[in-house]
């Protein structure tokens, strides 16, 4: 039974852009078939606590003498890492926030990137390693290569090297760009693009969506 894992970050719950795209992609794969489950954590309504004790980025056997993390700390992990390994393919809002990830989601990558159990460190495991991630990343402005602010994407790069070049996951990206057009007067002129920017973005979601749940 394939299951994709529908996860959001944006703060915004009623016109967010990465959600309408995320939500695109798990109504597309269920779409598939009857048998295409999809399994819900949204970071924002449900939000994770930051990780409370550095040992935590350790497989048990890694850690320090004597370190004994919060148990319930410990479950939680446990359950976000059974999570990702019980589906098959991840779809992952992730709005640019300060040219950045949203802190929500920065949580949630802390806790299910740990040194000796989701990555190889001591040990060549790495039970991700394959996986398909679609990270759906929307943003006010626009990052693309010779804009003006070509090279200050700090939302895509980290959950790349993450996601793809650590835990081994196989990373398509997915963007929306310029979406605070509508809403800053000054950038008017930018709505085509904008509208330009969305359309590609909600046929590459649905292409990936195809072509994952197939
Ligand atoms: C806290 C916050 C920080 C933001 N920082 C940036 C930024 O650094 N660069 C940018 O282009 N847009 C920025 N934006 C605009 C969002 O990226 C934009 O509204 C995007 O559409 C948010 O995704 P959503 O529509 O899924 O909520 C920011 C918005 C918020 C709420």
């Amino acid at each position: 039974m394939p299951q994709l894992l529908h996860i959001d970050s944006s703060a915004e719950l009623e016109t967010s852009v990465s959600r309408t795209l995320t939500g695109l992609f798990a109504q597309t794969w269920r779409e598939q078939g009857a048998d295409h489950r999809v399994v819900r954590r949204d970071l924002h309504r449900a939000q994770l606590p930051h990780l409370p004790d550095a040992e935590l980025h350790y497989a048990k056997r890694l850690r320090k003498p004597g370190s004994a993390p919060d148990a319930r700390a410990e479950a939680l992990q446990a359950e976000l890492i059974a999570e990702v390994a019980a589906s098959d393919v991840l779809v992952i809002g992730a709005p640019m926030y300060n040219w950045s990830l949203p802190s929500t989601l920065k949580a949630w990558i802390d806790y299910i990137h740990v040194l000796g159990t989701t990555v190889p460190f001591d040990e060549p495991n790495r039970p991700f390693s394959g996986k398909p991630v679609v990270i759906v990343s929307s943003r006010g402005n626009t990052y693309a290569p010779g804009s003006h602010n070509a090279g200050l994407d700090f939302t895509i790069p980290p959950l790349r090297e993450v996601l793809g070049s650590s835990l081994g996951m196989q990373v398509s990206v997915v963007t929306a760009e310029l979406t605070l057009a509508g809403r800053i007067p000054p950038m008017a002129p930018l709505a085509e693009r904008a509208s330009a920017s969305l359309e590609q973005a909600e046929n590459a979601v649905r292409e990936l969506a195809i072509e994952l749940g197939s």
